[in-house]
Order: structure tokens, then sequence, then C-alpha cells
């Protein structure tokens, strides 16, 4: 993704996002959450983008934004062959027809290209996206018990998962 196409589908991204966190999705916010809170967020996507540190896919249909997710690049000196899986997301109206798996799988393209072969997500307790990963060859690493907490302090776990690439 360039930065030029970048600002143009901004708006497209932040409704994705808003989207899934509104209708309960665990991204690290909390709902209501406002449009002003998920451009904020994308203008810190292009931060890293810019800075190399992160590399953005995003799935379209038509022109029309409808999945993306993220390969945020480990730039330690010991990490340079890991990355970690970030914010998948597939627009309510396209779920439950591979887009998902679609789009993890040309992250791990990426990733592979840029010899980053250990991949690393985390994903909340008894998601979706847990049949996902295993689905796709990750390992469970281990669960984290009241990782996140929501405004009425009801906790939730979290689990961790890695792959490595072929
Ligand atoms: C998780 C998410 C990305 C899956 O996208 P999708 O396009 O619907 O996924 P796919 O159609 O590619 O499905 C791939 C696999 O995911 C699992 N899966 C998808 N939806 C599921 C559901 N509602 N319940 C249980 N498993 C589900 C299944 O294992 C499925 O494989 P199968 O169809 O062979 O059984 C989508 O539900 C989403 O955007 N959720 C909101 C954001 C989110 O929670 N992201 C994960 C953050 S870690």
């Amino acid at each position: 993704m360039n930065l030029d196409r970048f600002a143009e589908i901004l708006p497209q991204l932040s409704q994705l996002l808003l989207d899934a966190v509104n209708t309960g999705a665990s991204l690290g916010f909390w709902m209501p959450m406002s449009q002003a809170d998920a451009v904020l967020y994308w203008r810190e996507v292009m931060q890293g983008m810019i800075h190399e540190k992160l590399v953005l896919l995003v799935a379209e249909d038509g022109g029309e934004v409808v999945g993306t997710v993220q390969l945020l690049l480990a730039d330690r000196q010991n990490g340079h062959h890991r990355a970690e899986i970030r914010k998948l997301i597939v627009r309510g109206t396209h779920r439950g027809h591979g887009l998902g798996r679609a789009l993890l799988s040309a992250a791990h393209v990426e990733a592979a290209f840029r010899g980053r072969r250990l991949l690393i997500l985390d994903t909340r307790t008894g998601d979706a996206g847990e049949r996902l990963y295993e689905s796709m060859g990750y390992t469970r690493a281990g669960e984290i018990p009241g990782f996140t907490i929501e405004p009425d302090g009801a906790r939730h776990g979290t689990t961790i998962f890695y792959h490595v690439l072929p």
C-alpha cells in the first residue's frame, strides 16, 4: 500500500475499524469508538509505514475497502526474522467467504518476502480468530487471563499464537 492510496482510503479504513469495534471486535478500543479516534489510529499506522516498521495490506472489492491486515516488523537487532500480525479485519458484509484466510495468506507471502519467518499474534480468547489461526498452522503459545479490561470492569483473556513460515 503506498501512501497516496492510503490517504485516499483513510475514511474507508476508519469506517472498517469503527464497524468492527462497534460490533464487539476486540481490537484495542472500547465501544462506542469515535470517528476521531479511528482517524487518529490510522495516522499512527501511517507513521509506522513511513518509518518502514509496518506493512499494511488492504483488500478491495470494486474500489471499496473490504478487509485489512498489518505486519509489524520487529526492529531490534535480534528480531529481524520476526513480525507481528495485527488488526486482521474483514467487513461484516464480506465475512465467511475466505477473505480473512486470504488476507492472512497474503501477509505470510509479504513476511516471507521480507525474511520475517517467525510470526506472532494475539487474539481475544474464544474469538473466531482462534480457529482461523489454528487452521493456518499457528501454534498456541499460551493464554494470559484478564489481559483486557472493559469500561464495566469485565476482563478477557488473550491467546498468543506463533507460526514459523517454511
Ligand atoms: C476474524 C475475521 C477476520 C475472519 O474473517 P472471515 O473473512 O470471516 O474469515 P474466513 O471466511 O476466511 O474464515 C476462515 C476461518 O475462520 C474461522 N471463522 C471465521 N468466522 C468464524 C466464526 N464466526 N466463528 C468461528 N470460526 C470462524 C473458521 O475456522 C474459518 O474457516 P472455515 O470457513 O474453513 O471453517 C472476521 O471475523 C473479523 O473481521 N472479525 C472482526 C475483527 C477481529 O476480531 N479480528 C481478529 C483480531 S485478532
